[in-house]
């Protein structure tokens, strides 16, 4: 026999896989909204994976875009030609705006996206002869990628710490708005947002206002704050206060973009327009890995007077393939209404989750906006003290719901203080109806009462 020979027995992974001694469920097939395991389960996809598959799987319409791609053109490079995917692609995501963003630069990841940005930002400064500025300033918590300038613009310290010092550090961090606990006892909603202000404008003036390149939010906090939207008139007041000392506002739109949050841009909502503006989950669905970069008016002006050359590129952007997926992907949203749809269960799932889990003595917060949905976890709900990081609240349901529940939920954590606080997050896909909604509720609601104990206390949130 050929020592070549494939053993049947069980081998370890060769996959780098987040936990190097737990297997994670296999999947071998995805189809609508089921994630179909090796051993027979369907897991019901009720977080899209990380906010991404938002128009289900196997989406018949969509492989028969990236096929016609791949018969037409599968690659080629971005800096010396272009393709109808990658215009066309471009083009709706201009229009969508109405002409406020005016150029599009397509990535590989929303991290890839960020730092497009990043130096985007930089160049138009440079290209205006402005060199000094070269800082950012974002919020506490905040995520915007794993990549090294994304995490240094990135606030969440679990995520940063052990790279810190590896980091560049031209970002500091500021509060993020976060009303469940940083509104104070008697504080009204528009001094929460003047106090807000009044700090950004306090870390303008610590940094030196002419040495900052821009200011990135996310218009809703995503995966680490947990889906908690902007405060009325917020974001609108923070653009004030960038656009007194010069800086670019920038909307990270990775997470809440493409429809999510129920209009396809976030911003819509908020009555703001950013100067930069980046997307990624939605985009492509999970069917491609792409992000994109899109460039206000003011920005793509100054570039236009001067060098007229983005100092950046990559191998992969532009890609026809991701190109003409994501296009697809855009088009059946529109066809099918799926951004209402997604405004109209929102509000179903968060009254849903409301009646079923406001009182549970553990539930502190339940809050969201379109379909994004957290629940944030609490040993006390008087006094919002979180559970020590050490007890994996959050992991344990989330396993508790592969294992036990056939749900997949996202657990996230750090959400307090950058490393306690744990929160359950739900954000299924746009084209989801009421009894699934209620399935997703139903299953939820039992992962996390098989953790902490039933539902038993009176009050409700
Ligand atoms: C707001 C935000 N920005 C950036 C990213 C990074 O995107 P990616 O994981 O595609 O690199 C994420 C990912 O969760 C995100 O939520």
């Amino acid at each position: 026999m050929s020592s070549r020979t494939i053993s049947t027995e069980a081998v370890p992974s060769s996959v780098l896989h987040a936990s190097l001694s737990i297997d994670p469920p296999n999947i071998v097939r995805a189809q609508g909204h089921y994630l179909h395991t090796s051993t027979g389960t369907a897991i019901y996809d009720a977080s899209n994976g990380a906010a991404v598959s938002c128009i289900g799987h196997n989406h018949p319409r969509v492989k028969l875009a990236m096929q016609q791609q791949l018969d037409a053109v599968e690659y080629c490079f971005a800096p010396h030609f272009t393709t109808p995917a990658y215009e066309k692609l471009a083009k709706f995501l201009v229009d969508s705006t109405n002409g406020k963003m005016q150029k599009v630069f397509v990535t590989g990841s929303g991290s890839e996206a960020i730092e497009a940005t990043i130096k985007m930002a930089r160049q138009y400064y440079v290209e205006k002869g402005e060199l000094q500025r070269t800082k950012f300033i974002a919020r506490d918590r905040s995520y915007h990628g794993n990549t090294f300038g994304a995490l240094d613009v990135s606030g969440h310290k679990a995520r940063r710490t052990i790279y810190e010092p590896m980091l560049g550090g031209n970002t500091s961090h500021i509060s993020p708005c976060y009303p469940y606990r940083d509104l104070r006892w008697g504080e009204t909603t528009p001094q929460y947002v003047e106090r807000l202000a009044q700090e950004l404008e306090d870390e303008f003036q610590r940094v030196g206002p002419e040495t900052v390149c821009g200011v990135v939010f996310e218009t809703m906090a995503g995966l680490t704050l947990g889906a908690v939207a902007s405060v009325p008139g917020y974001l609108k007041k923070m653009k004030e206060v960038c656009e007194r000392h010069g800086a670019l506002f920038i909307l990270d739109e990775v997470f809440a973009g493409m429809g999510r949050t129920g209009s396809l841009h976030a911003w819509e909502q908020e009555d703001v327009i950013p100067d930069l503006q980046t997307v990624a989950k939605g985009l492509g669905a999970g069917y491609v890995p792409i992000g994109a970069l899109m460039v206000g008016k003011k920005v793509v002006d100054v570039l236009d007077r001067g060098t007229k050359a983005f100092v950046h590129f990559q191998t992969y952007h532009g890609h026809p393939l991701a190109c003409a997926a994501a296009y697809e992907v855009q088009q059946v949203i529109q066809d099918q209404g799926l951004v209402e749809n997604c405004k109209r269960m929102g509000e179903y799932l968060g009254e849903a989750l409301r009646a079923r889990l406001g009182a549970h003595p553990n539930v502190g917060d339940i809050r969201g906006r379109g379909l994004a949905w957290a629940i944030e976890l609490v040993k006390d709900r008087n006094t919002k003290e979180p559970f020590p990081v050490k007890q994996k609240v959050a992991p344990t349901i989330h396993a508790a719901g592969l294992q036990k529940f056939e749900i997949a939920v996202l657990p996230g954590g750090g959400v307090v203080d950058g490393v306690n606080g744990d929160l359950v997050v739900l954000a299924p896909a746009y084209d989801v109806n009421r009894e699934e909604v209620d399935l997703i509720v139903h299953r939820a609601a039992k992962s996390i009462e098989h953790v902490l104990g039933p539902t038993t206390v009176a009050a409700k949130l």
